[in-house]
């Protein structure tokens, strides 16, 4: 514990003391340089559909927090370059505690992650004793050992089913997945106060005017948006489903409500088709994750380069932190997920 904790404050030091304003040489051709390190470390990207274009584009494996999670659980390389936020790093280190995870920004956190503090999280957990508890994977490694099953959102509705029911269950931290996941399934979770910040701020009045102005486009959303928003959606469902929903529709207009990110796999997938970010409600870019923008290209770079920043872990938390992930895997693995 002592080791690991050195470990982190030698990082920490490292870090502050201007690792992220590493000067690059301008006239690099990143995309060649990062193939090369690539091979010579044996390292593989990872990125959430969430990330720029550029790491999309030179990622070995795009997905969504269920894909991403499966791909990392089946890794062979000896270094995990993880494009995404803190969660799905630690995740992927989670599953493979002997490998080198990185994750360009250390400050690429998460909103509902945030909102879900483990040590509150245990007080309220403590006064339910009978009730299982389903934990959406964005939240961090802490609340994931309080959990009894983690899931996705692609992957949510049949970890709730997959137990009686009459079981009574906890789900957190996302009040708007699971109101969604009460409402398919008729189950009555119990549902912790937390939310994305990403997810909350589409604006109902915009997205109507939209409807009207685009009749034929169909409105697809993520179900982490707020309950209003996903009542007039055509279709509900993760980043992976909703690309798979534009692929395969014969539509060819489509109102998107999630980070932009997915525009980019959604336009490169059906050249012919138009795609519409769902606007906020107000006047902002707060449709972009600030926390998946902050890794770039650059910064992937550096950190494949250099090694850094890497996701360290008590073993113990790891460990703790793996079964509910392993008891997620399987159930999906059984269910053909
Ligand atoms: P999925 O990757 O499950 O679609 O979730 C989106 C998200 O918010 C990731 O942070
Ligand atoms: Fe977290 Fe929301 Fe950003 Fe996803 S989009 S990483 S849930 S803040």
């Amino acid at each position: 514990m002592a080791d690991i904790n050195n470990q982190i404050i030698n990082q920490q030091a490292i870090i502050s003391k201007g690792f992220y304003d590493i000067q690059i040489d301008p006239s690099l051709d990143l995309f060649f340089e990062i193939e090369k390190l690539k091979k010579e470390k044996n390292a593989i990207i990872l990125a959430h559909y969430y990330q720029e274009p550029d790491i999309q584009d030179i990622a070995d494996y795009i997905g969504d927090s269920l894909g991403l999670a499966q791909q990392a659980a089946k890794i062979k390389a000896e270094m995990i370059v993880f494009a995404g936020v803190h969660f799905m790093a630690e995740t992927a280190k989670i599953l493979n505690p002997h490998k080198k995870v990185l994750l360009p920004d250390l400050n690429a956190g998460c909103s509902l992650s945030d909102s879900a503090p483990p040590q509150v999280f245990k007080l309220f957990k403590d006064k339910y004793p009978d009730h299982t508890v389903i934990t959406y994977i964005n939240c961090s490694a802490g609340m994931k050992a309080l959990s009894d099953i983690i899931c996705t959102s692609s992957n949510a509705r049949q970890i709730v089913e997959s137990l009686p029911e009459n079981q009574p269950i906890i789900f957190a931290p996302d009040k708007n997945l699971g109101a969604y996941i009460n409402k398919i399934t008729g189950r009555n979770m119990l549902l912790w106060n937390g939310a994305c910040m990403v997810h909350e701020i589409f604006s109902l009045e915009k997205i109507t005017k939209l409807k009207i102005r685009y009749p034929d486009a169909k409105f697809i959303a993520h179900p982490e948006c707020e309950e209003s928003i996903l009542a007039i959606a055509d279709y509900i469902g993760s980043t992976t489903g909703l690309l798979k929903y534009s692929e395969d529709s014969t539509s060819q207009t489509f109102i998107v409500a999630t980070e932009t990110g997915i525009l980019h796999q959604m336009q490169k997938n059906s050249p012919n088709k138009t795609f519409i970010p769902a606007p906020p409600n107000n006047s902002c870019a707060c449709n972009n994750c600030p926390y998946m923008k902050l890794n770039t290209l650059e910064k992937l770079y550096i950190s494949i380069k250099y090694e850094l920043p890497e996701i360290m872990m008590d073993e113990q938390l790891l460990n703790a932190a793996k079964k509910p992930i392993d008891k997620m895997l399987e159930i999906s693995y059984s269910l053909g997920l």
